[in-house]
């Protein structure tokens, strides 16, 4: 892994983000999702400023982080064990070492943590990163310290974060913080706050910056990215009184894409997450239309029953998702489609479920993240239902939608073998050191011998086998694009 961060441009940039004169070290490590991994980078931006750099090695940290994640139970049990993990650390090798829990845990617990785990010094919510400055000097004067206020402002759009695990080839942008939906079942909307849309001027300098770093790809971010609208700032709950001069200046999320598109044409853009209640035409027809817009669409379902999409308060019914993916696919015939999938949820029949099973029959998804309901404090699902699908019906549920969707990814990758499709290198492939690593425009995770490339090329690649996570093939030369 060195050896190929050395041979690109980021492996220089790695280094020099490590800010010279900084003495302390923080271990800095993130769970749940892509945008947890985005936040830390910027913590660690904050806090290279505070003479910290990062370190991979708890033993050595002065400061340890963690970011972390609320979305199901089971997420939050992880972290626990990871404190428990550091405090073994700080008994037998590191007694000096702080212990601070960042993201939507900190959020939801507050207090409740310093109370509950007594490794934990500091706790910081989502729009808090700023104040770690201040947090950090009361820790160092030996005190708890504690800021989970949620923000109606903070995008962070004015720091550039540090590249943390990059491969120098791919990164992600946040564009938009918070989520206004409300699904019953979500904790996300308490954890995380109002949504707000960041500014695209601050957007297209990011992306411009990771271009001049020799990035190549960049995953634009949010709870619910379709929902972006910037005019000049403000809730997006709060555009109805925006005047007309912000009202006709304003920018929806075709028109950010449009213009991530159109400035940096050899850059490749992907985002994510898509909600199908959001997700207009004007944003098919700007991928359709851009070359460098990955066919690729993860675009969340949760059930395919009516009634139950009314219970999680999902606005939309099964008849109009099927109506998107038809207008997907007539504009974008081979673009990949993704779900995320809840079984069990409180009331769910077997009807439902089968409901569930003959809507992915119909989509036939690409790839899909699919779980168990996990019933959250605080949520509308919590309070006003009862949490009444048994355990074991639930697993059980679950298992026949993965099977499910195991037999249609096959179908998606089979449908590649044969053509010559255009991949990013990334990385080694985990198979094999002779191999490189990659994605073709649909996400899917393409391997094949390394010949002269290197990561960041953009390469012809001619799919010969796969299975149902994976394409196998030969490269035949580069891609136009490089
Ligand atoms: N819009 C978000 C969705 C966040 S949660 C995004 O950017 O990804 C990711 C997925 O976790 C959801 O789509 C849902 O399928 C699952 N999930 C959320 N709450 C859940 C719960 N209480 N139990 C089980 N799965 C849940
Ligand atoms: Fe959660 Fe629904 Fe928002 S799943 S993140 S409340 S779109």
């Amino acid at each position: 892994m060195e050896k190929i961060i050395d041979e690109n441009k980021q492996g220089e940039a790695l280094v020099l983000d490590q800010k010279a004169g900084n003495t302390r070290k923080l271990f800095i490590e993130s769970y749940g999702c892509q945008m947890n991994f985005s936040d830390s980078e910027i913590v660690a931006s904050i806090l290279a400023n505070q003479g910290y750099n990062t370190t991979q090695n708890l033993e050595d940290a002065d400061l340890v982080l963690v970011n972390t994640c609320s979305i199901r139970d089971k997420a939050e049990q992880t972290v626990r064990k990871r404190l428990e993990k550091y405090n073994a650390v700080k008994r037998s090798h590191n007694p000096k070492m702080k212990v601070g829990v960042l993201g939507c845990m900190a959020e939801r617990l507050k207090t409740q943590f310093l109370e509950e785990e007594k490794i934990v010094d500091l706790v910081v919510g989502p729009d808090a990163y700023k104040d770690l400055p201040n947090l950090l000097e009361e820790v160092d004067e030996g005190h708890n310290a504690i800021n989970v206020i949620l923000s109606k402002e903070e995008t962070y759009g004015d720091i550039s974060p540090v590249r943390l695990n990059s491969n120098g080839v791919s990164a992600f942008v946040s564009i938009t913080r918070g989520c206004d939906n409300m699904c019953t079942f979500c904790v996300v909307p308490f954890t995380r706050g109002r949504e707000r849309s960041r500014d695209p001027q601050s957007i297209i300098e990011e992306i411009n910056d990771l271009w001049n770093k020799g990035f190549k790809e960049v995953t634009l971010l949010g709870q619910n990215v379709d929902s972006y609208l910037w005019y000049g700032g403000g809730l997006k709950k709060d555009f109805d009184k925006a005047n007309d001069m912000q009202k006709a200046t304003s920018v929806n999320f075709a028109a950010l894409l449009d213009m991530c598109a159109k400035t940096q044409p050899k850059m490749r853009f992907r985002f994510s997450t898509s909600n199908p209640q959001d997700f207009t035409m004007d944003v098919i027809e700007t991928m359709a239309k851009h070359q460098n817009i990955c066919n690729y669409i993860h675009l969340p379902v949760q059930s395919g029953s009516n009634r139950i999409l009314k219970e999680m308060n999902r606005q939309h019914t099964r008849e109009e998702y099927f109506e998107l993916i038809d207008n997907i696919k007539k504009l974008i015939p081979d673009c990949a489609i993704s779900q995320d999938m809840i079984s069990g949820f409180p009331t769910e029949t077997e009807e439902d479920h089968q409901d569930t099973l003959s809507l992915m029959e119909y989509v036939k998804y690409d790839f899909g993240f699919m779980f168990a309901y996990s019933e959250r404090p605080g949520t509308l699902a919590e309070r006003k239902m009862e949490d009444d699908v048994p355990e074991t019906t639930k697993k059980r549920r679950l298992q026949e939608i993965i099977e499910l969707q195991q037999k249609h990814s096959l179908y998606r990758t089979q449908q590649h073998v044969g053509k010559i499709e255009e991949v990013l290198i990334e990385k080694h492939s985990k198979r094999s050191e002779a191999h490189w690593s990659g994605r073709n425009s649909q996400n899917t995770v393409v391997v094949f011998p390394k010949g002269d490339y290197k990561p960041g090329d953009f390469v012809n690649v001619k799919i010969t086998e796969c299975t149902s996570t994976t394409l196998i093939g030969e490269p035949v030369g580069y891609s136009e694009n490089n």
